[in-house]
């Protein structure tokens, strides 16, 4: 089923770079809403289990011990469209290829440390917030009543 969710994280570059703050700025103006988020530093197993499709590519290690080199801000965002829409907001994989203005175009450092993650598809989306995320932290209740 086709949701309106996807997921991100912001990498730990741009989190040691002191870049959070604008990038979680450009996902607010673009439209995504937040659902969900924490701050924590992956262990080596755990970012290995989180990207382990790409087990078989030779970047696999590289990007494992990044990914768990620091800390990071995991996400859930709601917007129409949200896993195309985003993936347009962060541009290509590789920041020097990424579109002007996209967050990987701005914040990305090189292709392993590209600033953020974003889902690309609504299935891994789903199973990606999963992995980060309770049910309960996923389906946050209106309070306002
Ligand atoms: O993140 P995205 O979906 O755009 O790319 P991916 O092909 O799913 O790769 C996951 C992550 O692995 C990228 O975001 C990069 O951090 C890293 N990567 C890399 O280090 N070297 C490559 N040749 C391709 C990806
Ligand atoms: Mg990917």
């Amino acid at each position: 089923m086709a949701t309106n969710r996807t997921f991100t994280m912001i990498k730990p570059i741009a989190v040691s770079n002191g870049f959070s703050g604008a990038i979680l700025k450009m996902f607010h103006e673009a439209g995504f809403r937040l659902i969900s988020m924490k701050y924590l530093q992956m262990t080596p197993g755990q970012a290995g289990a989180f990207y382990e499709v790409h087990k078989d590519k030779p970047f696999y290690a590289s990007l494992v011990e990044f990914m768990s080199s620091g800390p990071i801000i995991a996400a859930i965002l709601e917007k129409e469209n949200a896993v195309e829409e985003f993936r347009k907001l962060i541009g290509a994989t590789d920041p020097s290829m990424a579109a002007p203005g996209t967050i990987r175009n701005l914040y990305g450092k090189n292709l392993t440390e590209n600033a953020v993650h974003g889902s690309d598809s609504d299935e891994n989306a789903e199973l990606e917030s999963s992995f980060f995320f309770s049910g309960i932290e996923q389906y946050p209740v209106d309070h306002s009543g």
